[in-house]
């Protein structure tokens, strides 16, 4: 008959054994309140451009910046004629419009009262809504007819080696 032996093997292998797991335990807790200080150093001095960007942003203060994008070639629009595209993001949905053969004006194209699709009408010269008969006046993007009380926000363009790019996108106060 076998005896059963419920003694645990190498006690103080095992005491030792535990010891050192504590230690490894309190070396690990240090190590990672050490890490974690770091970290919020590092997320602190990190974030202050990126705090003084957002607060500037919410603000209203600074301008929209956005990679460029290219509208469209100088030869495909004529004067007085305009193009849809969309700026900055792809359902953006903005309007181009070529007073002159040097002057390009562009707006985002969603109206400021009901968001319907603003058109150029070249026969009055203004930009129309025909939801509620909203206007905008095309030189400025403010309205001048209708509904809307905000002007269309205007986005920059430039015109760089035969092509008309949209830059970024003109912010108004609230
Ligand atoms: S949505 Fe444009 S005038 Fe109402």
């Amino acid at each position: 008959m076998t005896e059963k032996n419920n003694k645990i093997p190498f006690e103080e292998d095992n005491y030792t054994h535990n010891i050192n797991r504590s230690n490894e335990r309190k070396l690990d807790r240090r190590g990672f309140m050490k890490t974690l200080v770091g970290a919020a150093g590092v997320f602190a001095v990190s974030s202050l451009p990126w705090g003084a960007m957002a607060a500037k942003e919410l603000m209203g203060l600074g301008e929209k910046e956005y990679p460029r994008k290219k509208i469209a070639s100088l030869d495909s629009v004529a004067v007085g004629d305009a193009v849809e595209f969309a700026f900055p993001g792809e359902h953006d949905s903005a309007i181009m419009i070529r007073l002159s053969e040097k002057k390009f004006v562009a707006y985002q194209n969603a109206c400021t009262h009901l968001r319907c699709p603003v058109f150029w009408n070249k026969e009055e010269n203004d930009l129309l809504c025909p939801c509620h008969h909203g206007k905008f006046d095309v030189e400025t993007g403010a309205p001048t007819a209708g509904p809307p009380r905000r002007p269309l926000p205007e986005i920059f363009v430039k015109v760089d080696k035969g092509a008309v790019y949209a830059t970024g996108v003109k912010r108004y106060e609230a």
